[in-house]
């Protein structure tokens, strides 16, 4: 599930995405046209967690991309070293989460 909740874009003076909101489910595919220069890649690097939005949510399954720490984004991001985007971040800190859940199993 990916959403974008009333987002705001704006590089300096300009606005990109005026409250700009869209929700795909899992099963979902959807095609996003629009003119050149009309902000089809700024909505994917906002996705993707390389753009911070000037204000609004993303979302990636249950993880709260725009929640996230700077920080711990930009180690992630594929624009700064370690190759994994924040996709691929959100994964790993969920399957360290099951780990961690498998092993207090494990240890009783
Ligand atoms: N990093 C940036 N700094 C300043 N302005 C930017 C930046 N990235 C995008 N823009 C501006 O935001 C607007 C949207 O750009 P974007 O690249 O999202 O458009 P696009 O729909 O993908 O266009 P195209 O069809 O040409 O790929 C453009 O006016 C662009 O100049
Ligand atoms: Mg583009």
């Amino acid at each position: 599930m990916v959403e974008l909740r009333d987002v705001h874009m704006q590089f300096e003076e300009k606005k990109v995405l005026d409250g700009f909101s869209l929700k795909v489910e899992p099963q979902e595919r959807l095609i996003i046209m629009g003119q050149s220069g009309s902000g089809k890649s700024t909505i994917l690097r906002l996705i993707l967690g390389t753009l911070r939005p000037s204000s609004g949510s993303i979302f990636f399954k249950q993880f709260e991309i725009t929640r996230l720490r700077r920080r711990k984004l930009q180690q992630s991001s594929p624009a700064h070293g370690n190759g994994l985007s924040i996709l691929g971040a959100a994964e790993l800190a969920q399957r360290a989460r099951q780990r961690r859940v498998a092993a207090g199993r494990a240890n009783g």
